[in-house]
C-alpha cells in the first residue's frame, strides 16, 4: 500500500548511506540550486566559457549561498554517436571532453549537469533540423551509463522529435536506467506540462513551457507571471526530494523591469521552486548579485518542511501568498500584479495568526515587527517577501481528563496544546509525511486510520507525543505497547515528567511481507510510577515505527482475563484475591501476583 511504500523508500534511504549512493528520493531534499546554460547562452556554449562560469561561480559566492550544479543545456553533444552507439560531446566545443569537464567542475566543489531528450533528437538539433542521434531513446541504459562514467550529478531530459504517446514509457525507462547507473544523478524531467506519473519517478519536473524574459509574453514562450500562475495549481505535489519546476530565472537578463527580476525570485523562493541562474555571472552586476545572494529569500526557498506556498489571495491583482516553515514560522509574499502602484496589505489573524509577531523583511533586509498587520507599497509587478517570526507557543495547561493507569491509552489521545485528549483529528487520505496537518507541533507526527483504528505513523527519531495521566497508585506496572515497523533498528522509550521510564525498547520487524508497516507486535516492559498527574512522553529513538496504543497494567501481564466466580485456597484467600481464566487455564490473582487453584505461586 502506499504509505508502507513511501515510509520503505524513506528507510532504504537510511540503509543504503552506507553505500556509496544515496535514494533518489533523498538527493534533492531542498530544491536544486545551480545555473543553467540556456537562457543565456542558448546552443552557443564551450568549454573554456563553461570553466569560466565555475570560476565565477565560486567567486562571486554563489556556490557558498548554495547554488552547487552547473548544468549544460542543450548542444553540447555531437551530432553523432560514436561506433558502439555512445553520446559524445561536441569535439570542437568540448574538445577535451565531459570527464575533464566534470572533473574541473568537482574540483570547484560543483556538481556537473548535462542535458537529453527522450526522443531521437535533442530540441535545438531538431528545431535546426540537423541530422543528428543525439536523443536517447532506445539508449538509455547505454547512456546513462556514459553519464555515470563522466561524473554526471544532473540530467535534464527534454521532450522533442519524440512519440506523443509513449512519454510515460520513455522516462520511465531512463528514470530506471539511471537509478541503475551506479551514481547519484538528479533526475530533471522537462515535458513543459505535469503528470502525476512524474514525482514517482523524478526528482523535478517541468509545469509550463519555456520561460522568456517579460512578466506577460507577446512572443511563443510564457512570461514570469504566466508560469506563477501556472506552477501554483501544483503546489500540493511539491515535497523534499520532488520539486515542481518552472523554468529557469530571467533575472541578470534584459527584457524584465528590476521589480519584476525581484519579483522573479521573490516567487520562485516562496514556491520552494529549483533557482537555476540563467545569467552571464562572469559579468553580472552588483544589484543582480543581491538579488541571487539574498540569505533570507535563500532560506524560505531552503526550508527542510519542502511546502510549496501558494496564493492565498487575490484582490483586483493584489496578491498574498503562504508557505509554512519547519520552525513554525510562516514565509509570506505580497505581489502586486498590477501595472501601477499599489498598496498590498495582510492582516495576519487572515493566515491564522493572532497577535503581534515579529517581521523579517528579505529585500529591506529589516525587522518590521512586532506587528499583526502590514501594508506595503508595491510598484508595478513589485513584491515583498517576509518571514513571520512565530515564538513557539508555551504548553498551555492541560485542561482535558487525565488518562487513567492502569489502563490503555490509544496514542492518538496526546495532549494538543493544552486542548485535551479525544479533540484531535486525523486525515485519512493523508498518506504522506508532510507534517502540514493533524499533527503534534514539534513533532511532525501524523495520525492515519488503518484496519486497528487510529494510528500514529510515520515515526522518526526525535519525534515525541505527550500525555497527561492518572496513576491510580504507586507500583510496578506492565507497559504493553502496540507496534509495528519493517525495519529492525526501529525503537522507542517512555518517559515521565522528563524521566525516562523505561530503557530504549525495540520494535519487531514485520515477519510477514516487503516493507510491512501494517504487522503489528506487542512489546513489553516493566515500569515503576507514582500516584498521582504527570506528562507521560513517548519518543522515537530510531528509525520509522508505527503505534497503536500503550497500555499500563498492574498485573504480572497485561492479557485479556475474566473473572470468574469459585471458592479461593485459603492461601491466597485474604486480600482482596481474583480468579481468572485465560482460555482453558484457570488461576488466582492477588497483589498482582498468580497463583493456581491450590495456591502455588506462578512464575
Ligand atoms: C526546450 C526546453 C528548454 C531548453 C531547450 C533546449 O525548449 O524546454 O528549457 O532546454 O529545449 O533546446
Amino acid at each position: 500500500m502506499k504509505v508502507a511504500i513511501t515510509k520503505a523508500t524513506l528507510a532504504a534511504a537510511f540503509s543504503l548511506l552506507t553505500m556509496s549512493f544515496a535514494h533518489p528520493d533523498s538527493l534533492v531534499l531542498t530544491p536544486p540550486m545551480g545555473w543553467n546554460s540556456w537562457n543565456v547562452f542558448h546552443e552557443n556554449i564551450n568549454e573554456n566559457q563553461i570553466k569560466e562560469i565555475a570560476d565565477a561561480m565560486v567567486e562571486s559566492g554563489l556556490k557558498d549561498a548554495g547554488y552547487v550544479f552547473l548544468n549544460l543545456d542543450d548542444n553540447w553533444m555531437d551530432t553523432k554517436r560514436d561506433a558502439q552507439g555512445n553520446l559524445q560531446n561536441n569535439p570542437k566545443t568540448f574538445p577535451s571532453g565531459m570527464k575533464a569537464l566534470a572533473d574541473y567542475v568537482h574540483a570547484k566543489g560543483l556538481k556537473f549537469g548535462l542535458y537529453g531528450d527522450r526522443g531521437k533528437r535533442t530540441c535545438h538539433h531538431y528545431n535546426s533540423n540537423w541530422q543528428s542521434e543525439s536523443g536517447s531513446n532506445g539508449h538509455e541504459e547505454q547512456d546513462a551509463k556514459k553519464l555515470a562514467e563522466w561524473g554526471v550529478d544532473y540530467w535534464k531530459y527534454d521532450n522533442c522529435d519524440s512519440d506523443p504517446n509513449t512519454q510515460e514509457k520513455d522516462y520511465t525507462a531512463m528514470s530506471k536506467a539511471l537509478r541503475n547507473s551506479g551514481r547519484d544523478i538528479v533526475f530533471s524531467i522537462c515535458m513543459w506540462e505535469y503528470k502525476e506519473w512524474m514525482p514517482k519517478i523524478a526528482n523535478l519536473w517541468r509545469t509550463t513551457f519555456d520561460i522568456g524574459p517579460a512578466w506577460i509574453s507577446q512572443s511563443w514562450y510564457r512570461g514570469v507571471y504566466e508560469i506563477i500562475d501556472a506552477n501554483n495549481k501544483y503546489w500540493q505535489i511539491a515535497k523534499p526530494g520532488h520539486w515542481n519546476d518552472p523554468d529557469m530565472l530571467e533575472v541578470g537578463n534584459d527584457g524584465l523591469s528590476y521589480e519584476e527580476q525581484r519579483s522573479q525570485m521573490t516567487m520562485w523562493s516562496i514556491m520552494a521552486a529549483p533557482i537555476m541562474i540563467s545569467s552571464d555571472i562572469r559579468k553580472m552586476s552588483n544589484e543582480t548579485k543581491e538579488l541571487y545572494l539574498n540569505k533570507d529569500m535563500i532560506a524560505i526557498n531552503q526550508d527542510s518542511l519542502g511546502v510549496q506556498g501558494h496564493r492565498i489571495s487575490d484582490v483586483d491583482g493584489k496578491q498574498v501568498w503562504t508557505k509554512p516553515l519547519k520552525n513554525g514560522d510562516i514565509a509570506v509574499a505580497l505581489l502586486n500584479n498590477n501595472s501601477s502602484i499599489q498598496t498590498v496589505e495582510c492582516n495576519f489573524a487572515d493566515i491564522g495568526v493572532e497577535g503581534e509577531v515579529e517581521v523579517r523583511d528579505a529585500w529591506k533586509k529589516k525587522d518590521l515587527g512586532p506587528v499583526s498587520h502590514v501594508s506595503i507599497e508595491l510598484p508595478a509587478h513589485g513584491s515583498a517577501l517576509l518571514r513571520l517570526i512565530l515564538k513557539p507557543v508555551p504548553r498551555a495547561p492541560f485542561k482535558g481528563e487525565a488518562l487513567a493507569i492502569p489502563g490503555k491509552i490509544e496514542v492518538e489521545d496526546f495532549d494538543v496544546n493544552g486542548v485535551g485528549q479525544g479533540n484531535t483529528t486525523y486525515n485519512e487520505k493523508d498518506t504522506e509525511n508532510h507534517g502540514d496537518s493533524d499533527y503534534r507541533p514539534d513533532t511532525g507526527v501524523d495520525l492515519y486510520k488503518k484496519a486497528t483504528g487510529v494510528i500514529v505513523g510515520y515515526n522518526q527519531a526525535g519525534e515525541w507525543l505527550e500525555y497527561t495521566v492518572k496513576v491510580a497508585k504507586t507500583g510496578t506496572y506492565t507497559m504493553n505497547a502496540s507496534v509495528a515497523s519493517a525495519n529492525n533498528t526501529s525503537s522507542f522509550k517512555l518517559s515521565m515528567d522528563g524521566k525516562d521510564i523505561t530503557e530504549e525498547i525495540s520494535v519487531p520487524q514485520a515477519t510477514t511481507g516487503e516493507n510491512n508497516y501494517d504487522e503489528y507486535n506487542t512489546v513489553e516492559a516493566k515500569v515503576n510510577l507514582t500516584e498521582g498527574e504527570h506528562i507521560l512522553r513517548f519518543t522515537v529513538t530510531g528509525d520509522w515505527m508505527d503505534i497503536d496504543y500503550i497500555k499500563f497494567c498492574e498485573n504480572e501481564s497485561c492479557e485479556e482475563t475474566e473473572e470468574i466466580r469459585m471458592t479461593i485456597p485459603a492461601t491466597v484467600r485474604d486480600v482482596s484475591p481474583r480468579l481468572l481464566k485465560k482460555g482453558n487455564a484457570m488461576f488466582i490473582e492477588k497483589n498482582g501476583k498468580r497463583f493456581d487453584l491450590t495456591g502455588h505461586r506462578i512464575k
